[in-house]
Order: structure tokens, then sequence, then C-alpha cells
């Protein structure tokens, strides 16, 4: 669906937020943001909208929007709105057959880069129920919270700290002028019951970050793996939150994955080894081919500090909407540990064998990356859209996801030029040759170019053209996404080829 911004109309009263002019736009069905002419939205909607878009205006410079990366999404199978045809679910979203694979290659990365290229992280994957004593201690029942007021007039709904402070400190609705109810705190955790009775008893949550099911395993792994401090726990899952404003496609979302790394040290080293995982965290995305020009740091200052934090850093990055949050790396101190030691009553000191059974409560510095929130910087990352020919028809241009090979759900397609003389079964078998090594697609329907060009949509970095040369000669045609040039190679050198190509693979454009 395009999209094309409309100044609010005249009729209504003039609305102004931080200096921009606002814009109407409606969070209905699949699009995320569309203009719907009918309706008025509280304007608690458009404070998130507007000062991204100024900062879109400023600073971003990619092709990308929300608008594209949502419909490409959808046309190609990567994300689908859940429950759609029951009018959708706010806040979750289905991974199709792309999105899984561009998925599981993300969580892949992240895993390879934390554990096998780690002696000293390990993995784990614990339950996402857990005894709620677990969110006590941890402060999540009292202190994660946002704070909200509501319009006793409009009904209005909005986060404190999204609304002008005027409004706040005058009790004044920014949508109708109406009086402001005093600021409550919105606890962002799912709350259910376990068993057949719904009764205080039988609380649990549905857990808000993945964390926690490290921490109350930190000993057993000491104990089953001989781990010694320093050391790491990693672990890929499901976490939930509650979110008010559940707004740009899979950025923010109720039901999300997260990708966290505990790593365990020695009080009076956390601060070392703070700056040593800022480091390499960042290093990762550089080996991921992210372009760097879109990252930075944000240090946290004292008021968005996570009440367990002694010092964080996020690790932005330029989306369409502005530059957002994509990891934090976070100095939890012994906080954790020193809070389910006493919620648990059990003894989560580290003894030191190796100087004299010194006995402390580690310190903890974490890595904490959003995998869906990942998926969708990489699809902008990718995005782009390039000018082919100058015949002035459609197939001028051309959109193009520039993932990583590694990344990418397909890895090369194969295509026979036509479909008879045998073609099609050669092509055929060159793909079940493949299949082995790499994620294949096989396309044989329409014209060569238009087949290209659906490749390029969903990324693939190489297609694999069997013509009537290759009955003669036995060499196929490769060609490359990026570039869009083409080589001859022989079939039987295929495989290894695109070895090759995957691992000096270096983005151009
Ligand atoms: N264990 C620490 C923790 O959870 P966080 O900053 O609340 O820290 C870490 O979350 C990462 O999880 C964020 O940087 C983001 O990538 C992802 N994340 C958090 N809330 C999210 C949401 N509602 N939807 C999608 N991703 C989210």
């Amino acid at each position: 669906m395009c999209v094309t911004a409309l100044p609010w109309r005249d009729s209504l009263e003039p609305c102004f937020y931080g200096g921009n002019q606002l814009f109407k736009f409606g969070d209905k069905g699949y699009d995320t943001l569309y203009i719907h002419q009918d309706s008025l939205f509280p304007k608690s909607n458009l404070s998130y909208i507007i000062c991204p878009m100024a900062e879109q205006q400023s600073e971003y410079q990619g092709k990308a929007t929300m608008e594209k990366i949502t419909s490409l999404a959808k046309r190609r199978g990567f994300v689908f709105q859940s429950s759609e045809i029951y009018g959708g679910q706010n806040g979750a979203w289905d991974y199709g057959p792309l999105g899984i694979e561009l998925k599981n290659r993300i969580a892949g990365a992240w895993w390879k880069e934390m554990t096998q290229l780690h002696d000293d992280i390990v993995g784990l994957d614990a339950a996402i129920l857990m005894h709620p004593r677990t969110w006590e201690a941890s402060g999540h029942v009292e202190n994660f919270t946002d704070p909200l007021v509501d319009c006793k007039k409009c009904k209005a709904r909005f986060r404190e700290d999204q609304i002008p402070a005027e409004n706040i400190a005058a009790k004044k609705c920014p949508d109708c002028g109406g009086e402001l109810t005093d600021t409550r705190k919105f606890n962002l955790m799912f709350k259910t019951h376990i068993g057949p009775a719904e009764d205080t008893a039988s609380i649990i949550y549905l857990r808000p970050e993945t964390a926690q099911g490290i921490y109350v395993n930190y000993k057993n792994i000491i104990q089953s793996n001989r781990m010694k401090i320093p050391f790491g726990i990693a672990q890929i899952g499901k976490a939930f939150r509650n979110e008010i404003v559940t707004k740009n496609f899979i950025f923010r979302t109720c039901e999300f994955e997260q990708m966290e790394m505990q790593y365990f040290v020695k009080p009076g080293t956390d601060e070392e080894w703070f700056n040593e995982w800022r480091k390499r965290r960042w290093a990762y995305y550089e080996k991921l081919g992210v372009k760097m020009d879109n990252l930075r740091w944000h240090q946290h200052g004292p008021d968005e500090l996570a009440h367990y934090a002694k010092d964080a850093y996020d690790i932005e990055y330029l989306f369409p909407m502005g530059w957002r949050e994509l990891e934090g790396v976070h100095n939890r101190t012994d906080y954790d540990l020193g809070r389910h030691t006493e919620y648990s009553g059990k003894d989560l000191q580290y003894i030191d064998q190796e100087n004299n059974n010194e006995r402390y409560i580690p310190y903890i510095i974490e890595t904490s990356a959003g995998l869906t929130r990942n998926v969708l910087m990489i699809l902008c990352d990718a995005y782009d859209e390039e000018q082919v020919a100058d015949k002035g028809n459609d197939d001028d241009w051309r959109t193009v996801l520039r993932f990583h090979p590694r990344l990418a759900p397909v890895t090369v397609a194969v295509m026979p030029l036509m479909k008879k003389d045998g073609l099609a079964e050669l092509a055929q078998g060159i793909r079940a040759e493949l299949k082995e090594d790499y994620a294949t697609d096989y396309d044989q329907a329409g014209a060569i170019g238009r087949r290209y060009r659906r490749q390029d949509e969903a990324g693939t970095p190489f297609c694999v053209t069997v013509d009537y040369q290759t009955k003669e000669d036995g060499t196929v045609t490769v060609r490359f996404r990026d570039s869009m040039e083409q080589v001859r190679v022989p079939k039987a050198e295929l495989a290894v080829r695109l070895r090759e190509e995957i691992k000096a693979y270096k983005r151009i454009k």
C-alpha cells in the first residue's frame, strides 16, 4: 500500500507536537501505518510517530520505509500478521517460509558467535514458565512498569513520558484538554494461571526476559559443566511483554524473541569485561555485514537505567523511523544472583577453588539482543531499490534485498531457461545435488528476467541457469544478485565455487 502523509485537516484543532506539524496516520489491518480518512486517532498514537518522522527526514538516507518493508515481507512470505483472517492480533506476527529461514540464520549466526567461537560460553534453553518467586526476586513484579495516564473525558491513554511535560504538570489531556488521571504504574508482564484454580496461589507469568532462566541455572551449569569464572551462558528464546504501543511492524511486539548472554565475572573485573563485551558485540555486527554507519552507541543516563543496572549501553540502529535500540549491553552487578540468594534461600556464591576457596557472588555482564528486532534490522539494512534499465517500463527498477549470503533464506535458485528439451530435468538434477549443502529454490515459471527479479526481492544471492549450452559442455550460468554479473561455471565445480563466493562475500552497494 502506498502511503502519503496528509496534513492534519484544517477543520480540526491545530495540532503541533514538538514543533512538527501533525500527520494523520492509522494503525489498522496489516500495514502498520496508513491513512484512514474517517477516523481520528488519539494523539497518543501520533506522539510515537511524529518524533521518528522528524528524525527520518533529517537522518535516514536509505530507500526502505516501514511501509515497503512490511508489504514486501507479506508479499514474499517473510512475515504475516498474526490471525489475519480474524482482523489480526496486535503485537504478534507470524514468520512465513522465508521469514523463518532468515530468523533461523540470524539466530544461528549469533549462536555460533557466542558459543562455538567462545570456549568459555555454553548454551541453555530454559522454560518460559518459571516459579513466580523468580519475578519477585528479579524486581519485575515491582519495577517492570510503564507510567500511564488516562484522560477522564476522551478516555485516551498515554505513556507519561511520551506527552509534553506541561500537560502532565497541568494534568491536561493533550488531545481534548480534559482532566488527566494520576499516573499509575502498569506492569508489562503477562499474568496467567497454572492449574485448575484461578486464585492468587496459581498466578504464573510469561517471562519478560530470558535472562532469569540463566540465573536460576547458574549453579547447575557450574556443577555439571565444570565452568570457571569468568564464563558465560547463552540462550535464545521467546519473551513476552504487554506493550501498550506495538508500532513499527515487528520492532516492538508483545511476543518476541531474545538472544541473551550472561557473563559471570569476579567483582572488580566487571568494568573491564563490560568494555570488552561492548567491543565484541560491535565487532559482531561488522562481521555480519551490517552497514556500520547505521549503528551507534547510546549510554543510558541515570533516569534510563533499569533497576538492576550499574551501567548500560545500547547499540542503536538507524531504522527508517529513526535511531532505535537494537541490543543492550548491561552491567547487572551482583543484583540478580544476590536477589535470588535472598528469595530462594540457596547459597549462590561462587567458590574459587584455585584461589583458596574464595567465595563471592559474581557480577554479571549481559548482552541482550532482540532476535525479531534483528530480523527487522537485517531486512531494512538489506533493502535496496535500483534502476537497472531506462526503457520506460516497470522492469527498469528492481527491488533487491542484499542479504549476506550466510543470512539469505535461499542461497541459490536453480532455473532452466526453458521447461522443454530436457532442461527442466537437468536443472532439477543440479538442484538435488546442491541441496545437501545449500538452501535452494527452483523456479521455471515465466521469463528469465522476471525470475531473477523474484529472487532479487527474496534476497537470493546466486541464481544458476541451465540452458542449451549446459547440454553441450556441462556449464551453467551463475548470476550474482548484487552486481547482476553472469559467469559460466562447469556444473561439477558449482558447489565449491559457491562456497568460495560466500566466504569472500563483500557487500558492494
Ligand atoms: N534482559 C535484559 C533485557 O531484556 P531490554 O533492553 O528490555 O533488556 C533487550 O531488552 C532487547 O530485547 C532489546 O534491545 C530489544 O532488541 C529486544 N526487545 C525488548 N522489548 C521488545 C519488544 N517488545 N519487542 C521486540 N523486541 C524487544
